[in-house]
């Protein structure tokens, strides 16, 4: 038998924030006051990554399908963010992170696209944590999007340039997809970019995320082997191939 190959820290960690709406009605509140909070959870989710020295934190925040909700809930989720956008920034800025919206931008507001691009521009130049904001974003939409760009620039279809049109190019693939709120489903989030990634259902509702649930999802994923289609025995050897010779200690009172 051999030892099981154990993963480090995961670079992307990508997270479904499912259950406002669950977590505001349990407390007789309206679900908006539960998209109000999870705004709070993410600010502090995004502080425990810097903190963690996480590379790329990618949230679903509004999918394709979000749009079907009551209209009153909708416009309250684009007033929410777009508040959240411009009160946020400077706190981003000051921890060294970049933030990127993903997603289908033509469907949203003028006022909504210039806030997304200056939010995006003032926080180019920071090197910490990415921050990827997916709103209005579908898995579908994304291959669509990217198949259409690379039939028209009259490349063939191969993985590697969709690869490159994709929403997310500017990051390599999720190393762990976390959803909160109990659901076992993606919902159509990063389709294509999760082919390889580690998934981690919990119950816990995304207003109660808190850092030792990520501390444990984390773990959680630091337990799992990642072999990517090969054998346990491979990945070991691999590891020995690269284990630095021991080195050789001075002997004492010599
Ligand atoms: C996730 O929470 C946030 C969005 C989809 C915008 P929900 O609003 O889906 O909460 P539940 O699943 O109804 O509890
Ligand atoms: C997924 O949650 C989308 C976001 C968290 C933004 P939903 O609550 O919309 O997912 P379904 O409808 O239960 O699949
Ligand atoms: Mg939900």
């Amino acid at each position: 038998m051999t030892t099981p190959v154990l993963s480090n820290m995961p670079f992307h960690l990508a997270i479904v924030m499912d259950g406002n709406g669950r977590w505001a009605g349990k407390r007789f509140l309206p679900r908006i006051a539960g998209h109000k909070k999870g705004v709070t959870v993410l600010r502090r989710c995004v502080k425990a990554c810097v903190a963690r020295r996480i590379g790329v934190l990618t949230v679903f925040a509004f999918s394709s399908e979000n749009w079907n909700r009551p209209d009153d809930e909708v416009s309250g989720l684009m007033d929410l963010l777009a508040r959240a956008v411009t009160s946020e920034v400077a706190e981003l800025k000051q921890n060294g992170v970049r933030l990127y919206f993903v997603g289908d931008r033509l469907r949203l507001s003028a006022a909504m696209q210039t806030a997304f691009s200056n939010a995006e521009a003032s926080t180019a130049s920071n090197t910490g944590l990415v921050l990827n904001i997916c709103f209005n974003y579908g898995g579908r939409w994304d291959i669509a999007q990217a198949a259409q760009k690379v039939a028209e620039s009259g490349q063939p279809i191969t993985e590697l340039a969709l690869d490159r049109a994709l929403a997310l190019a500017h990051v390599p693939d999720p190393d762990l997809v976390i959803r909160t709120g109990g659901e076992l489903r993606i919902s159509n989030f990063l389709l294509w970019q999760a082919a390889y990634a580690e998934l981690h259902f919990t119950d816990k509702l995304w207003p109660e995320f808190d850092d030792a649930a990520l501390d444990e999802a984390i773990a959680v994923f630091r337990s799992r082997e990642r072999r990517f289609g090969q054998t346990s025995a491979q990945l070991a050897s691999i590891i020995e191939k690269h284990r630095p010779a021991e080195s050789v200690q001075p002997t004492e009172g010599v």
